[in-house]
């Protein structure tokens, strides 16, 4: 027994010299071990976009806006809770001028390196538990080039005492700090201050409006859950025109003052459009739907949610269509990954045909269909199921993705379909999908294996035969 105290003396100094982890790991097991998140969501395209640790529940965003300027200031407030034991987690935030960062009230350490603003936690988070950041920055936003359509900036941009955001895919990080990936969808609160008389147009519905005299303040709230790339502002010379929609839906577009008139007739069937998708889809996901026009040419338009974003060159009736079928499919149900983009795009644009079916029946759709199908085998264009940076929104994803869904639909017949793409909506609103989720609901609604079959259409470089 005198050998006891020696034993222990000895383990105590080994302890101190290598560590006790082989003698104590076993007792400690209960014990969490704190550990940083991970400065991405693992995204194949995008290895930085999103952070792991943690998963954001609300943002409040508080911002002054100088539109003469293209000044913001104001902070973040960023609801979260811990999915892991966590001892730092990293924002996404590209530009700006950070000032302080506080987690539960208490400043904190931040570093900043490129898009990723990392946090250190004066007090680790056990995992679940909830926690508050607040990010008082501010600065010139600038927007981000696209790799793909040089003809956009994502993000925040400014023109003509104007600003609009159009984030898809990275630019959310432009304007404020994020969990910058589709995977963490979170519910808004949108307050921007400008000066009279500019008026601000959001996400979602507009709550309050307070008038500080030479400056007002647009309370706008987001109650559903919401991708990062679908936030959007618009400031500028706007004119509110309201309509009720047939299924409980409120219509508020956003035109240029001087375009109302000309404009509330090009989308006066927005309410027609939004009761057609309803009964073929699914109960419209959100509280308000509307476009914000912007009073100079952009070339392209924006699902942002609850408010897309167009130039005024692109109001035709196929891209109003387009944008709004992308509430359903992109918007509530949203692509979980970048490199399958065909899941948003592909769904919007067949949607956007049948609307046109709809009002020009099943022959006008079939010889669309297969005129884009010559035009697509000609050119061989390829396979839309996975796609790189450079290719996110090429015409292989909107148009084969559009033939993914026709292929199904003449495959199993039009009842089968119809049932698919309720169950499909049904199942995945609110959340993300992959292209393996929307094959199993497809084997599952068709009661077929179709993996083989929707696989050629998805991924073979040569287009299939049209199924007969
Ligand atoms: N999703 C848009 C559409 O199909 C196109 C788009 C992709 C876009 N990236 C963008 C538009 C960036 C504006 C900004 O309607
Ligand atoms: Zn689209």
């Amino acid at each position: 027994m005198k050998r006891l105290p020696v034993l222990l003396a000895f383990l105590w100094l080994a302890c101190i010299l290598v560590g006790c982890r082989p003698i104590v790991a076993p007792l400690d097991d209960a014990a969490p071990a704190f550990l940083p998140g991970e400065a991405g969501v693992g995204d194949p395209v995008f290895p930085l976009l999103g952070n792991s640790g943690y998963d954001v529940l609300h943002y409040t965003l508080d911002l002054n806006v100088d539109v003469q300027r293209n000044v913001i200031s104001g902070s973040a407030t960023i609801l979260a809770e811990a999915t892991q034991p966590l001892s730092a987690f990293n924002l996404d935030l590209l530009g700006m001028t950070v000032e302080t960062v506080t987690v539960n009230e208490a400043p904190t350490i931040f570093v900043r390196d490129g898009q990723e603003l990392t946090i250190t936690l004066t007090e680790p988070l056990e995992a679940r538990a909830p926690f508050t950041t607040v990010v008082v920055y501010g600065g010139a936003p600038e927007a981000l080039a696209d790799p793909e359509l040089d003809f956009i900036s994502q993000g925040w941009n400014w023109r003509d005492e104007t600003v609009f955001v159009v984030s898809e895919p990275a630019g959310a990080m432009t304007w404020y700090p994020v969990n910058n990936h589709p995977t963490d969808k979170a519910t808004y609160t949108l307050r921007i201050t400008v000066d009279e008389p500019h008026v601000v147009a959001a996400n979602g519905v507009l709550v309050e409006e307070i008038d500080h005299g030479d400056q007002r303040t647009y309370i706008w709230e987001m109650a559903q859950p919401m991708a990062s790339y679908l936030t959007t502002v618009a400031i500028g010379d706007f004119v509110r025109v309201e309509t009720q929609a047939a299924e409980n839906v409120l219509i508020r577009h956003y035109f240029p003052t001087n375009e109302v008139e000309q404009l509330s007739r090009v989308f006066a069937n927005t309410g027609e459009m939004i009761a057609f998708y309803s009964d073929l889809i699914g109960e419209y996901p959100f509280d308000e739907y509307g476009v914000v026009v912007m009073p100079f040419a952009l070339g392209f338009a924006l699902e942002t949610q609850t408010l897309s974003v167009f130039g005024p060159e692109m109001t035709t009736e196929g891209v109003n269509a387009h944008e709004l079928a992308h509430q359903w499919f992109g918007n509530a149900v949203t692509l979980a990954r970048w490199d399958q983009t065909w899941l948003n795009e592909g769904f919007a644009t067949y949607l956007q045909r049948l609307w046109l079916e709809h009002k020009l029946g099943r022959e006008f759709l079939d010889k669309g269909m297969r005129q884009y199908y010559t035009m697509l085998a000609g050119a061989s264009a390829p396979p839309p199921g996975i796609v790189q940076e450079d290719s996110l929104f090429s015409i292989s994803v909107y148009e084969r993705g559009a033939w993914v869904l026709h292929a199904l639909r003449l495959k199993i017949g039009d009842e089968l379909f119809w049932e698919f793409l309720r169950t499909y909506y049904a199942r995945f609103k609110d959340g993300v999908v992959t292209t393996d989720d929307f094959i199993a609901t497809a084997n599952e609604v068709s009661g077929q294996d179709l993996t083989e079959f929707l696989n050629a259409w998805l991924y073979d470089v040569e287009m299939p035969p049209i199924p007969e």
